[in-house]
């Protein structure tokens, strides 16, 4: 009997911040649903790792999603390799190379990276995305926010307002590409355990963590990845500007 195809069969999906942790994980599972995946990072050799790890249905592509030129560069890299982009997931941020500290503690320019690469960067790459979908009459994107929204999480002030700010993002731009056939949906991940250690969760903060969940263990990127499968694919056709939490119900929307 013939295999049934994936779901994101003839899709193309640009997964940014994919050279390590979560956007990693998306990269694989959005590839083994049967698109083919851009592994966009700033870190040129660990998109090339995880791009060899997935194989031919893949492609590095470096990027820093902060800057106007370099994201042009990379979609055009995308467009040219494999004729469009279906779907983009909005993933790279300053995040696990973040130290914890009261927000009189956070400097300028810690704040300014922060909100240059988790709010330009989104806002970028969507913007540059966008006229492929368009042009396609069809596209996807999910933008990885984060549940310490929702909890007000305190010492990184930045962090927490650059993922707020990505919720506004969803639902604005949600509203001005629905007419194009576009959806834009926001996950909220609580905090998840990837092969990358956080100076940010020790074990005493991650009992606390486990605590505060309805689901007693550490979240792992594998609870992650069918939620963004699915709104990549066809069975989130009517949804828009939504934001969907997985953190083991420790946060209710
Ligand atoms: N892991 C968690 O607990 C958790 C919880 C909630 C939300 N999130 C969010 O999920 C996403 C992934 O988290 P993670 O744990 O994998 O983070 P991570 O820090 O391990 O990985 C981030 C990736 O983004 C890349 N990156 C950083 N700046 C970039 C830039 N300017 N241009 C391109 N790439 C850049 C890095 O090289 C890295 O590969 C982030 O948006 C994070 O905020 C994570």
């Amino acid at each position: 009997m013939a295999e049934t195809p994936g779901r994101l069969a003839g899709r193309v999906a640009v997964v940014t911040g994919a050279g390590q942790g979560l956007g990693r994980a998306f990269a694989h599972r959005l590839a083994q649903e049967g698109a083919r995946v851009a592994v966009a990072d700033r870190n040129a050799e660990a998109a090339r790792t995880v791009a060899g790890e997935i194989g031919v249905a893949a492609l590095a592509v470096p990027v820093d999603v902060a800057d106007e030129a370099s994201v042009a560069s990379m979609v055009d890299t995308v467009a040219g390799a494999f004729g469009g982009i279906d779907i983009l997931v909005n993933n790279a941020a300053v995040f696990s190379t973040l130290e914890m500290r009261p927000f009189e503690e956070i400097g300028v320019p810690e704040w300014d990276l922060v909100m240059a690469v988790n709010v330009r960067g989104p806002f970028l790459c969507s913007r540059a995305a966008t006229p492929l979908m368009r042009r396609a009459g069809h596209g996807r994107i999910v933008n990885i926010s984060s549940a310490a929204v929702l909890l007000g999480r305190p010492r990184y002030l930045h962090y927490v307002t650059s993922k707020a700010a990505v919720i506004g993002m969803t639902r604005s731009l949600a509203t001005e590409l629905g007419p194009d056939g576009i959806t834009v949906n926001a996950v909220l991940p609580g905090s998840t355990e990837t092969e990358v250690p956080r100076a940010t969760v020790t074990a005493e903060q991650a009992a606390r963590i486990v605590d505060r969940q309805a689901v007693k263990r550490r979240q792992v990127p594998a609870d992650l990845v069918g939620v963004v499968a699915f709104l990549a694919g066809p069975d989130s056709d009517f949804m828009t500007g939504q934001c969907v939490n997985v953190d083991g119900g420790a946060a209710f929307l």
